[in-house]
Order: C-alpha cells, then structure tokens, then sequence
C-alpha cells in the first residue's frame, strides 16, 4: 500500500534528504537547476521552463533514492506559461457563469494540457474572499460570496483531479491562499489581516472546509498575519482547524519565501532557526522558495528544537502525494506526442469561447443592444440584409492582448521565465472580434483614444541589488487631446461606438493593490467626450476587478462587463453585441460607486442608522448577483412546501419564472436566506443557493429550490456555527438587490 512504501521509504532517508523533501525551490533559472536537486536535494520546483522538466527529472532520478521531484506552477486559468495554451477567462470571469459544470470542464482542460507537459500540480483555485475592491489579486478570485466560491471551488478541484489521482491527465490542486489573505489593511496585498476567529469562521473558512473535505489534494498559506501571528506560525488555524477539525490529510505549502520573511520582513524570528522551527511545528509540509529553511530545520534538529518525527510528519505527506500520483513508477514527463495532440486545440479553444460567452455580464441597455443586422443565431444567413454601417472601435483595452488574457496569462511581459507570452494570432480582443462577426461589409474603425499609463520606479520605494525598482508603480497617462479628437472624429462619423475600457496587468495581481478604482489615465476624458457625440456609445470593460465610473457612464447605451475574458473573450463580446448569444452573466461581486464606499459587499453585518454615508448612497453601484438579459423576465408564486422545519429538513420552494420579451432568457435564480432575529449581530442575507434556466420567449417554467435548514446558520460570539430556532424569510429572484426578491416566510424549530 502507499503507505508502507511511504514507511519504507522514510525510514532508508537521512535528515538531509528529509529535510530537502520539504523545499520547494524556485527554478526558473536553467543554470540553477542541477544544484536544486542535487545538492539541496530539493523535493519540488516551480516556474521551471518547460524546456528544462526531462532534465530537472532526470537529476531527481540520479539522487540516491531517486526521489522524483514534484514539479509546479501557477495554472490558474489555463497553462500560463506555455504559449498557445488554452487560456480561460481569469477566475473573477468565470464566476460571473454561476456555473459549476463549465468551471470543472474548464480546469479539465487545463489539467489535460498541463499534465503533458511535465507539470503535476497547479497552485488553483483561489478561494479568497474579495471584499475590499483595491486588493490586487480580486481577479484571481471567484467574487465575494464564500457560497459561490466553495461551489465553483470544489468544481475546479473536481476537474483539475479528474477521476483520481493515478489517471495520467490529473494534475493535483491546491487550494489558497489559507485563509483571510484577502482581509488586507486599505487593500494593500499581504498586509495584517484585522481577522477574529468568528470572523474566519464566518465567511473565511467555510470555501476551504468545502474543499479539503472534497479531496483537494494540497493548500496553499497566504501572506498575511492575523492578532499578530504570521499565517505560517498559525497553528490554531493549520493544526487545530485544518488537520484536526477538517481531518485534511493533504499537503500544506507556505507561499513564496513565508518563512524567511518572518525573518527578515514580518521580524517575529531572530534568525532562520527560529523561523524553520515554528514553520515545521505549525504543520507547513513544503516550504515555498526559502533555500535557507535546509540550514535552519537540520540546526534546529541539531540542537534539539525540532524532533525528527515533527519533519518525518511533513515527510510523510509529500511522499504520500508522489506515490498517489505514481510517480515513482511514471515520473510523468513531458510528453510531446500528447502536447500535440491536446494542447490549445480547437475543442478546448472552443470550452474557453463557452466558458467566455457565459461570463460576459449586460449591466446597462437601452435597447440599443443587440447590435441591428448581426448573424441569425447558429447559423451565417442574416435575418435581414443588414444596411452598410460602421462601427468606431476605440479604446486603450479594445485590441489589448494582455488585459483580454488577464493576469498570470504569460503576456504581461514581467514574466522572465517565459518571455514570449502567446502567440498574438491565438488572442482574440474586442477589435478582432468585431471584425470577425460584423457583416463583411461593414466598416469598422479603430483608434486608442487613451492610454492608462506607464511603469516608473517608485521614488520612495525600495530596489533590487542591481538597482531595479521592487515595485515600479504605474504613472496614469496625461489625457492626450489630439488623440481624443482621432477618437470624437472616429465616432462622429459611425452608427456605433464600442468603447472599450478598464485597467491593465501592472494594476491587477500579486503585489499589484491600487489606492483608486477609478479608470485612469486618458480614459475618463475619452468617454466624456465620446457621450457629447450623437453616437451610441456601447461601454465594454475590460478589467482585473471592478472599476468605479465617472458621471459620463451614466450617458451611454449599454454597458457591458467582461473582465479579463481570455484569449477567445473579444469573439465572445462581439457574438454578444450582435445578438448571437445571449446574455447569461451574473456579478460575483458588487460594484462600488466610488473608492471610500469599501468594503461594499451584500451580505453587510446589520448595523446601526449612522451605518453609511453622509455623502453617498448605500448601494452599490451595481449588486452582487446583477445581470441583464436581452429580454424580460418576471418572477411570481413563491411558495415554500413545508413552512415549519427542523434542522434536519430541507425547505422545498417554487417559484414560476416568465420570459415576458421576445429573447430566450438564461436565467440564474437566486435563493437567499435572511435569518430574522440573531442572537448576535449578522448579515442581512446570504445566498444559500442557485439555479440556471433557459427559457423560450413568452413560455414559463415553474423552477425548484431545496436548500438544508442546516445551511440556515450563523456563527456565535463563541464562534461555534448554529442554526437559531426561530422566523426565516427566503428571498427569491434575480439579484441580491431587495427590489428583485420575492420573499416567503418560514421557521426552524428546532
Ligand atoms: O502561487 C503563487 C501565490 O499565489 C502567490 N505567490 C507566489 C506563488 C507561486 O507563484
């Protein structure tokens, strides 16, 4: 059994080669690699070209027990690094689906590509909790709500793991950044995190308890620290909660050098010693990129701090991992057969395409979408023989190839490892879409009109030993009048203007927070002055996270969300635009209308009539759940089975949906839970649960909802999760906003 070979195996190591199990070292560098594994000995990389995996391979097979080596990356929407390869819609997209099944195809894809190339395990999902909207990594995550995120989560794990662990196409999952990384100080990324432990339990752990308990097969630590503790000392969180409660029986990863930081940047060890010692003791099995942990772990050994058996423990599971994935037997090595075979082919470009139709959120719409003469659905006969018309395409993010990709997409061009980034022909932005759908005849037109910025060292920040900026910040461009009036001129003289808008990859990711949510640089004066024109103006944003918008939003046709929609997403906004699909995304997360209105999510703590401002309204800009549709729809006879409930039953609801218009309808409908008496204070609602119906023009369907009372619970001030006997109200509908809920009564009694 993988068992006895684990024993078997552990017991022929020596503490050096236990303790270079538990690195995993940083090998984008070619030169560096033999070194690794053969004298650090080196139990896992990440980042390694792809060009070096038979050789990091074949260096871990020359050791003296052959151990192979655990090879990662950041896979996150599709193999990054690997051009060509499929490349999804960034997670915050894909949530905008509510759409478990498609999320699993998706990571299956990915799994399916990664897998041929040498590469076991790819550090997704991200089951962060995004509420503070100037966080950098927003786009890594699936939204706000931690309902959502643990569905989709256990989803992508599901498709990443495939049928088990031994089938050649799983590579391993990991779920991060474990937990409350996203509670940032002003957004900023890796700062303390001001965390209770009834807060975490809250709304911070439960995605991650949903996911251990599903099989994912590793976790990943954030950066921050909670009450003073940095996350790879947490040993309430990662023994107690996540080893004993959950029973995880996975692997558990420190994220980039956590452990020499608590060193030299958080300052809570006097030296690496210390450091290795708490991070073993705290249950960490593999440390990320801290080369020094080998020095610091055998010296504590040595003087008598760490027992062998507390590294055996983490030995143990990395070596559990290896056996389950049968690497011992198949190392998995690249195999170039398969790459051809499966790698950004047609049918996996075409999931990403679906994966994109579906993400795409109609936010506004006066009815000037669709767009008059597109395409007759499924087919090249046009309903009509559209007239000659143009269409004024203008835009910093309307032919960006790295904001359509989105972060950790290997365009962004600060990826050393993998500079080429893909192929620009694979990437379809919204101008190539367009110019792909819009009847042949047709004039499109295409000016920047603005640029967003450019990096330039931080003058107060500090540099690399070769003097490189650490953290360049982007300067927003001036707005530049003469390219503005190319752009007016553009639009003046087009029946349509898409005007494309957002931010770009140095604004999103790691390291990556912003102190403004507004669209910066030349943007905001190229929309004011596209509205003062008679020209529809159709607003499609193309953006890691939600921006907030100026008052000239407020004067344009439609608005369309698509974040960062990946590589096949332009095709997708412009089949949207036209009428070949139709619009099915829901926001994942709430829009702010400005900066200081954070954090801005639903399911708010209910407070007190002081709880808002003086000098803004309390809604959102736009609310979770938000999505319009090319038609309307009407949602009547909410009725509940049963009314009185134990906790031990479900509440069994109906509701009758219509499609009042002339469209098909993909509707998501929402089930949300309002607890009305708490013995502590709580959120107003949650959403406990969701459906998607299609539904023809005119005709309605009477849609079922079953959610367990259990899940009707809120956490006590000693945080233990309960369910209070007592009135519910279930709201049911289209949006988390109140005005598109019906709502039904009903009571737990016990
Ligand atoms: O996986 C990432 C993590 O999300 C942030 N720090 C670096 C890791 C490895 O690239």
């Amino acid at each position: 059994s993988i068992e006895e070979r684990v024993e078997e195996l552990l017991a022929r190591m020596t503490l050096p080669e236990k303790v270079g199990q538990m690195l995993q070292l940083d090998a984008r560098d070619s030169d560096e690699i033999e070194a690794l594994v053969t004298e650090q000995l080196a139990g896992s990389i990440l980042h390694t070209s792809p060009a070096d995996v038979p050789r990091a391979m074949a260096y871990a097979a020359a050791t003296r027990l052959g151990i192979p080596l655990l090879i990662g990356d950041d896979c996150i929407h599709g193999y990054s690094f690997w051009p060509g390869a499929t490349i999804f819609p960034t997670q915050l997209a894909m949530a905008c689906t509510w759409n478990a099944d498609l999320v699993e195809r998706a990571a299956r894809v990915t799994a399916v590509e990664v897998s041929s190339t040498g590469i076991h395990w790819t550090f997704s999902p991200v089951l962060c909790i995004a509420r503070d909207l100037r966080w950098g990594r927003v786009n890594e995550t699936f939204g706000e709500d931690p309902v959502l995120i643990g569905e989709l989560g256990v989803a992508m794990v599901r498709g990443y793991q495939g049928d088990g662990l031994t089938d050649p196409t799983a590579i391993l999952s990991c779920a991060k950044h474990f937990a409350g990384y996203s509670e940032t100080q002003g957004g900023r990324d890796a700062s303390e995190a001001d965390l209770s432990r009834r807060k975490l339990r809250s709304w911070f752990l439960p995605p991650f308890e949903r996911v251990a308990r599903a099989g994912a097969a590793s976790f990943m630590l954030g950066y921050q620290s909670m009450d003073g503790v940095p996350i790879t000392a947490n040993t309430w969180l990662l023994a107690e909660v996540l080893r004993g409660e959950w029973g995880y029986g996975g692997t558990l990863i420190t994220d980039w050098d956590n452990v020499g930081r608590m060193v030299w940047e958080q300052r809570v060890c006097a030296d690496i010693t210390e450091a290795a010692t708490i991070a073993v003791k705290a249950g960490n099995d593999l440390i990320m990129t801290t080369p020094s942990f080998r020095e610091g772990a055998l010296d504590a050994v040595a003087q008598g701090r760490l027992d062998e058996a507390d590294i055996d423990a983490a030995v143990r599971r990395i070596l559990r991992l290896k056996f389950a994935l049968g690497l011992f037997e198949n190392p998995r090595l690249p195999d170039v057969d398969r790459q051809a075979a499966v790698i950004g082919i047609p049918e996996h470009r075409a999931v990403a395409l679906d994966m994109a139709r579906r993400s795409l959120v109609l936010l506004r719409n006066d009815g000037t979408l669709p767009i008059e003469g597109g395409l007759v659905r499924g087919g090249d006969d046009r309903a009509v023989a559209p007239a000659h018309r143009t269409i004024a395409v203008v835009g910093p993010n309307a032919d960006d190839p790295h904001a359509t990709l989105g972060d950790w997409a290997g365009a962004s061009g600060q990826v050393t490892w993998m500079p080429d980034g893909h192929p620009r022909e694979l990437v379809e932005t919204v101008l190539d879409g367009l110019r792909a759908i819009a009847p042949q005849d047709w004039t499109i037109t295409h000016a920047d009109g603005a640029e967003i910025g450019r990096l330039v060292p931080d003058p107060a920040g500090d540099t690399f030993d070769d003097g490189q900026p650490r953290h360049p910040i982007l300067q927003p461009a001036e707005p530049d009048r003469d390219a503005i009036a190319e752009a007016v001129e553009l639009v003046a003289a087009a029946d349509y203007a898409v005007v494309v808008l957002g931010d770009s990859i140095p604004l999103t990711g790691e390291t990556r927070s912003t102190a403004t949510l507004d669209l910066i640089g030349g943007q905001i004066a190229l929309l004011d002055a596209l509205v003062e024109t008679d020209t529809p103006v159709i607003l499609v944003l193309v953006q890691g996270k939600p921006s907030t918008l100026p008052p000239s939003a407020e004067r344009v046709a439609a608005i369309v969300e698509a974040f960062n929609p990946g590589m096949r997403g332009g095709r997708a906004v412009a089949e949207l635009l036209f009428g070949l699909i139709e619009p099915a995304g829901r926001l994942p997360i709430s829009f702010a209308r400005h900066v200081g209105q954070q954090p801005v999510y639903y399911y708010q703590v209910r407070g007190q009539h002081g709880d808002r401002y003086a000098d803004l309204t309390q809604d959102p800009l736009f609310a979770f759940g938000e999505g319009l549709s090319y038609t309307t729809i009407e949602y009547a006879d909410l009725v509940i089975a049963r009314p009185n409930l134990t906790s031990a039953d479900s509440i069994e609801a109906e509701v009758t949906v219509r499609n009042t218009g002339a469209r098909p309808a993909i509707e998501t409908v929402q089930a949300y839970v309002r607890d009305v008496v708490t013995s502590v204070t709580w959120a107003d609602k949650e959403l406990k649960a969701w459906t998607q119906v299609e539904i023809a023009p005119g005709k309605s369907v009477r849609v079922r909802l079953s959610i367990p009372a259990a899940a009707c619970s809120i956490v006590t001030a000693d945080a233990r999760r309960v369910v209070e006997p007592g009135d519910f109200e279930l709201l049911v509908g289209h949006s988390s906003r109140e005005r598109d809920l019906l709502t039904a009564s009903f009571r737990i009694t016990g």
